[in-house]
């Protein structure tokens, strides 16, 4: 399957979906949506079909997990990122945001530190806060327009504030970055060391333009006892709504624990046809995904070399992987409200403001570029013309 399969975004305008439909696109549906983390793609051909052959068996009763679905992940896991999972590790959950809730009641006590590396996903705060946890937070260190983790920082706030778990995210949301072998074990080293259960939300995996993902089991196989990896289909597949996702869980115990909160919550059976699509695609999903990504490397630097040629006060940071662009807007001097004001109002383009990923995010947007390069062009251009507008009438 070649990039050209992805040329084309799928239009949206009826499909019900939260990107297109919720939030601003209530009130004004001219709107361009790059903002929630799904793609205007659909899902390859494999899948649908059998999602066709599940509707026309026509019974859709309380599932369990099967062999082929388990067998699938695993191999997905084994083919794509070298790593070995066990079936029974696997635990089937509706989503990695319900699953960092269970994992988070399950794994930890009320009052106890939870470490994030910010700017991040914000639902990791969030999750961590609603569950009456401490969240502290180890800032990225930013320079010459890339982010890293400032490891000293990190282990110096795990001792002085006898943090119990990290919840990780690699490949990183919303920076860009994909983690290297080194930087992965190195971190598992420091929670092992310092008795802090790992989580590493693996869910943006299958997108690396740089080919250095690697998943916490492979890059330390000695974190199996006291780390969790989650991931999913659905970013990659793009498969949100089906409400599918894994956690791969080594220790027994931890399953144990896990399956027992998610009881308590009335969470069980999972999806059947978030299943049966999770099977076709990790069977079948390697060139698609090949495809996929080919799409979504040209869409940053496309963006890159459009923003340096035609808005040179804004910057991309230089994703290494997903389909998320962290977008510098700082130069422009508008406070984080108005900025968003200024973009939805004038630019008529929603992204999400970094500000909502933490403090660091401050003048910073993060864009959704899982879509058409016609699509990306049409929502710079709009950019553009906003900033031009606005610098034409301070000069009136
Ligand atoms: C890092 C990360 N984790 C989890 C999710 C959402 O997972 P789910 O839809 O399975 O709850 C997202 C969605 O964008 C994400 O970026």
């Amino acid at each position: 399957m070649s990039v050209e399969t992805f040329e084309h975004a799928v239009d949206r305008s009826n499909d019900h979906s939260a990107k297109f439909h919720a939030g601003y696109m209530e009130n004004d549906p001219t709107i361009l949506p790059m903002w929630v983390a799904d793609m205007d793609f659909a899902a390859p051909d494999s899948v649908r079909q059998a999602l066709k052959e599940r509707a026309e068996f026509g019974v859709f009763g309380y599932t369990a997990p099967w062999d082929g679905v388990l067998d699938a992940a695993v191999n997905w896991m084994k083919r794509r990122h070298q790593t070995e999972i066990e079936k029974e590790w696997i635990v089937s959950v509706p989503g990695i945001v319900p699953a960092l809730k269970i994992m988070i009641q399950a794994l930890s006590k009320p009052g106890d530190s939870i470490l994030i590396f910010t700017p991040v996903y914000y639902p990791f705060k969030a999750s961590i806060l609603e569950e009456e946890r401490t969240a502290v937070e180890s800032p990225l260190h930013f320079e010459n327009g890339a982010y890293s983790i400032d490891f000293e920082d990190a282990e110096k706030k795990i001792r002085e504030n006898s943090v119990k778990m990290i919840i990780f995210c690699s490949p990183h949301n919303p920076t860009g970055n994909v983690w290297s072998k080194e930087d992965v074990a190195r971190l598992s080293k420091i929670a092992r060391e310092n008795n802090v259960i790992l989580i590493s939300d693996e869910i943006h995996m299958d997108f690396d333009h740089s080919r250095k993902h690697t998943p916490l089991f492979l890059a330390d196989p000695l974190s199996k006892d006291t780390s969790i990896i989650a991931t999913a289909p659905s970013k990659t597949f793009n498969l949100a709504g089906l409400q599918v996702s894994f956690l791969y869980v080594p220790n027994p115990k931890f399953r144990e624990k896990i399956r027992k909160t998610m009881s308590v919550c009335g969470m069980s059976d999972p999806n059947i046809m978030g299943l049966t699509a999770a099977q076709a695609a990790y069977e079948t999903g390697d060139k698609w995904v090949d495809g996929l990504q080919e799409r979504v490397k040209n869409n940053a630097e496309f963006t890159d070399v459009w923003l340096k040629e035609n808005l040179p006060q804004i910057h991309l940071v230089k994703p290494e992987g997903l389909y998320l662009f962290w977008i510098d807007f700082r130069a422009l001097n508008m406070r984080d409200d108005e900025l968003m004001d200024f973009l939805i109002q004038e630019a008529k383009v929603w992204l999400n403001p970094g500000i909502k990923f933490g403090k660091e995010g401050s003048g910073f947007m993060r864009m959704n570029a899982g879509t058409s390069q016609d699509v990306i062009l049409e929502a710079h251009t709009r950019i553009k013309n906003a900033i031009n507008a606005r610098e034409a009438a301070k000069h009136e």
